[in-house]
């Protein structure tokens, strides 16, 4: 190969490389957002075991249908169990396990949109 190609092949390669380095500063944050995104839903799906995927009752289980509840409502009603004004078997126990922002969380993914 002439000298003056493998030259031109350098000259690409630091070239491709600062395009490399401009893009990569923007990944972390992509990569956040989805990782966000996913915790977001991994925190709501702990309520499925009882409630349904997606809040959708498994008919006949006997638990409440909160799918049919908007984010604010079911927000309410989780900080009412947290504090103890609203009585009940289990959900008490695990609405205190959460921060309020957790909560927050877990009725904008489930509450009905
Ligand atoms: C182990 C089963 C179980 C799990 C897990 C569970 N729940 Fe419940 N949930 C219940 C039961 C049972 C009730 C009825 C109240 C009680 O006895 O605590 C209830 C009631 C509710 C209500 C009130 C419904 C209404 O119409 O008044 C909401 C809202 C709710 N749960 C949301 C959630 C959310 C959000 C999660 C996830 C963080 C969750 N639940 C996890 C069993 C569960």
């Amino acid at each position: 190969m002439p000298l003056f190609h493998v030259q031109q092949l350098i000259k690409i390669s630091f070239i491709c490389l600062g395009f490399l380095g401009l893009a990569l500063p923007s990944a972390p944050s992509f990569a956040q957002t989805s990782a966000g995104n996913i915790n977001n839903r991994s925190l709501a799906a702990t309520c499925a075991n009882c409630h349904g995927t997606d809040a959708v009752t498994v008919p006949n289980s006997g638990m409440p249908e909160i799918g049919r509840l908007n984010s604010e409502e079911m927000l309410s009603k989780l900080k009412a169990y947290k504090s103890g004004a609203q009585q009940g078997t289990i959900m008490p126990q695990l609405a205190k396990g959460y921060t309020d922002e957790q909560l927050t969380t877990i009725a904008s993914v489930l509450g009905k949109k």
